[in-house]
């Protein structure tokens, strides 16, 4: 008997079975369906445990640019939903990309391309497919394809990105196994360097690093009950999303005896990576890593005291694999607590008497890596209420060969003939808030000076001025850090001890907006990066930022086409959607592995508490 799983639990490997073999059943797919995606359909609020659970599944039957979307009740295997969707292609398949790779090496003209470079060994070529974008092209239409850069490995064990088979391009029709066209802008050097970054390659290593271990003798203070994890008040819902990655649903603060609710749900719903090189060779690069490959699907298997460090627990993820068949991903997130500094601290100088207490915070993290890059997502809680998402960026960058010296402003040089094209990487965050319940609003709250008059002799005044986001038009906003600009997100039907609506505020962090023009390409496919701050009310098939099938997509789908109703935001749950990133112009230093960088932002209370809520955070014994 396996226990009744918890609402939001994902499809067990069971249920995945019985889901895939349901579809089968219909008899509507031929023998060469395959599955994109086959996750839970999330019950929604009213009636989550009363609902008997459907799966949804991504189909994709044949080699056009169409997708099945069936809901199958899992118990029943009842169908309850068969949509098919012309016109959209689903994130790029796994096997798909092989058949590309494998199209590629048995094409005459791209041999051809390589031979001109002298590259004759095809065991020595890298063969990345990227997403290829929308770009108009006739010969694209109705077709799954991959736009495929090549790298050169003098040895299996070396860094291809240090040298990039520059100036060409293959076009590939993923699904049908065609080469849809070579491009060839022309002879670039290889590179000399290798861009090792194996420990062989970088001796004598460093020797004074001493041992640093986290112990925890008592175990965590956190329990974790199936994907239920509770650590010092904090509650939460912990899940693993093929395409979103990281989950949290039901986070809630106990607070007085119950436990009060802060947000439904929150995951990545998209992020874009665009290009700024116009060089034609790379222009056309941008890659929309949740809908067109999923930091679920290419998350990593996480290892104690190399990913994290001390007490850890983990999570494993089991989804479905292309055919349909249930995979585990072992160690998926990791969950572990980590000393953070101090929480508070007074020294009162009359008596001498010093209070300090340490905060820790717990962390629900997971690593994806997709082609070159890492992208890894931390999400933090902390003893005074707060809330934090920071996600880390590392790997390695996408590169191209330059004449040695000819770099030029948009792709910095890394090397000897090695160069990288500044790029932006943009991510939003959907948060399906409940901050004290399910009626919230968004406040945007500024701090300006006050005008010189009579109630300001000083000139000294300056205060915060809230202003309510009542339709999503007026929500469309942007970062304003010279006015320390939060957007606070506001309960109107519950007040705090003093009186006043109990709320929490998003605080941005670095929050770039896209720079490509208005009428590019991913400025239309990508417009829920143009601003910072979006708010809708909830719909459960709004999930995702650029739409659902972003991939080859032309645009206009997702934030920019739902909020054009422009609905109102009063007397209703809300959804908030925060895009925020980082803008990267490629260092030596980024070279030929990239230190972490770091984007995101937090959430912390506003008189949703009475006071500090870490006043009984007990005292460190030897610190008194
Ligand atoms: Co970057």
């Amino acid at each position: 008997m396996t226990p009744t799983p918890h609402p939001f639990d994902p499809l067990d490997a069971a249920e995945i079975v019985a889901v895939v073999a349901a579809v089968r059943a219909t008899g509507r797919l031929g023998e060469a369906a395959w599955f994109s995606t086959i996750t839970l359909e999330e019950p929604p609020g009213v009636d989550i445990t009363t609902r008997p659970r459907r799966a949804r599944l991504v189909i994709v039957d044949g080699p056009d640019a169409s997708v099945v979307e069936a809901v199958v009740e899992v118990a029943s295997g009842e169908l309850v939903g068969w949509d098919v969707r012309d016109g959209v292609r689903p994130a790029l398949g796994f096997h798909e990309s092989l058949v590309a790779i494998a199209t590629l090496h048995g094409h005459d003209g791209y041999r051809e391309a390589l031979a001109r470079r002298g590259i004759t060994d095809l065991t020595q070529v890298q063969i990345d497919p990227w997403p290829t974008g929308s770009f108009g092209d006739p010969a694209e239409e109705g077709k799954r394809v991959a736009r495929c850069i090549s790298y050169f490995r003098e040895h299996p064990s070396d860094n291809g990105y240090a040298r990039p088979i520059e100036g060409l391009l293959a076009v590939v029709d993923m699904a049908r196994g065609e080469v849809l066209e070579i491009i060839d802008h022309g002879l670039v050097p290889l590179p000399v360097e290798r861009g090792s970054y194996l420990p062989a390659d970088h001796e004598p290593h460093r020797h004074d690093l001493r041992r640093l271990d986290i112990t925890q003798p008592d175990g965590p203070s956190f329990t974790l009950d199936g994907h239920v994890l509770r650590w010092q008040r904090w509650s939460m819902h912990v899940s693993l999303d093929p395409l979103e990655g990281l989950v949290l649903h039901d986070v809630g603060y106990e607070d007085g005896g119950h436990v009060r609710p802060i947000l439904r749900r929150a995951a990545m719903s998209e992020m874009v990576v665009p290009y700024g090189d116009p060089d034609p060779a790379h222009g056309w690069k941008n890659a929309f890593d949740v809908g067109e490959w999923g930091l679920g699907r290419m998350a990593n298997s996480l290892t104690l005291g190399c990913d994290c460090l001390g007490e850890i627990r983990y999570l494993h993820a089991t989804s479905a694999d292309e055919h349909g068949v249930p995979a585990t991903l072992t160690n998926a997130i990791c969950l572990h607590e980590e000393d953070v500094g101090i929480l508070w601290k007074h020294v009162d100088l009359l008596t001498g008497r010093t209070e300090v207490r340490r905060s820790r915070r717990m962390v629900v993290s997971s690593i994806a890596t997709v082609g070159n890059y890492e992208y890894a997502f931390y999400w933090y809680f902390y003893l005074d209420g707060s809330m934090e998402l920071d996600v880390k960026l590392t790997g390695i960058l996408s590169t191209k060969a330059i004449t040695p010296g000819e770099a030029t402003v948009h792709a910095p040089e890394l090397a000897p003939g090695l160069a990288a094209p500044v790029h932006q990487h943009l991510f939003c965050v959907r948060l399906d808030t409940a901050v004290d319940g399910p009626i919230n609003e968004v406040h945007e709250v500024d701090v300006v000076p006050m005008p010189p008059g009579e109630d300001n002799p000083w000139e000294n005044g300056f205060e915060p001025v809230r202003t309510r986001l009542d339709h999503e038009l007026a929500a469309c906003r942007d970062v304003d850090p010279a006015r320390s600009r939060t957007w606070q997100i506001v309960n109107p039907t519950r007040q705090n001890g003093l009186g006043r609506p109990t709320a929490y505020k998003l605080v941005p962090g670095s929050s770039p907006t896209l720079l490509a023009g208005e009428g590019s390409s991913v400025s239309a496919r990508a417009g829920f990066a143009r601003h910072n701050l979006w708010v809708t009310p909830p719909a459960p098939d709004e999930r995702r930022a650029a739409g659902d099938h972003p991939n080859q997509h032309p645009g206009g789908d997702g934030l920019p086409r739902w909020t054009e109703a422009d609905r109102s935001l009063a007397d209703t749950s809300v959804v908030v959607w925060h895009a925020f990133g980082v803008t990267h112009v490629p260092r030596p230093e980024d070279w030929p592995v990239m230190p972490v960088e770091h984007c995101g932002f937090r959430l912390a209370p506003v008189g949703f508490f009475d006071a500090n809520p870490a006043l009984d955070v007990p005292p460190t014994s030897h610190c008194h």
